[in-house]
């Protein structure tokens, strides 16, 4: 019974957030980010912080898809890197502040989503990398 609803599920299309425009708001354009932290944050977060979720072949497997499709579109809400440039400063001031306790934290990436993603997981350096960066940024503004 567990099996055949599983084959059911599969049957309930999830919608696909994805896109080829470039988009000349994204953080990665308008910032002067050195390729080292772009690779990290666009692997780390863009799934869920972006208008383009790279679907490996599991996350089109029910319920993993919806599971996915729910965190996209919270994660969207709260902060998109493809919607940088048009953030008030106040508004990217908060969102650099909130992005560095997320980190240090350790709240984002999602955990359960790290489970799956393993290479979206930080490592130490990863994290310091990132942060000093996001810090000096921040600063700049
Ligand atoms: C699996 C999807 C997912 C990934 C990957 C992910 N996030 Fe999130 N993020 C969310 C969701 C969902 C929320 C909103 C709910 C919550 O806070 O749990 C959120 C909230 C946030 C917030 C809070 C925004 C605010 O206004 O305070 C920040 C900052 C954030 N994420 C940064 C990041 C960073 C930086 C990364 C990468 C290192 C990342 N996230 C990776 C899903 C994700």
């Amino acid at each position: 019974m567990f099996l055949v609803g599983l084959v059911g599920i599969q049957f309930f299309p999830t919608s696909r957030n994805q896109s080829d425009t470039i988009v000349k708001t994204d953080f990665m354009l308008v910032n002067d980010v050195p390729k080292q932290v772009e690779n990290i944050i666009t692997t780390s977060c863009y799934d869920c912080h972006s208008n383009n979720t790279d679907y490996p072949w599991y996350n089109k497997v029910q319920p993993v898809a919806w599971f996915l499709e729910d965190h996209v579109a919270h994660g969207k809400e709260e902060l998109n890197f493809n919607e940088w440039a048009d953030y008030s400063s106040r508004r990217k001031n908060s969102k650099l502040k909130s992005i560095i306790s997320q980190i240090e934290d350790g709240e984002m990436p999602l955990w359960s989503y790290t489970l799956i993603h393993r290479e979206a997981e930080l490592s130490k350096d990863e994290k310091k990398i990132v942060l000093e960066w996001i810090s000096k940024l921040k600063d700049s503004l």
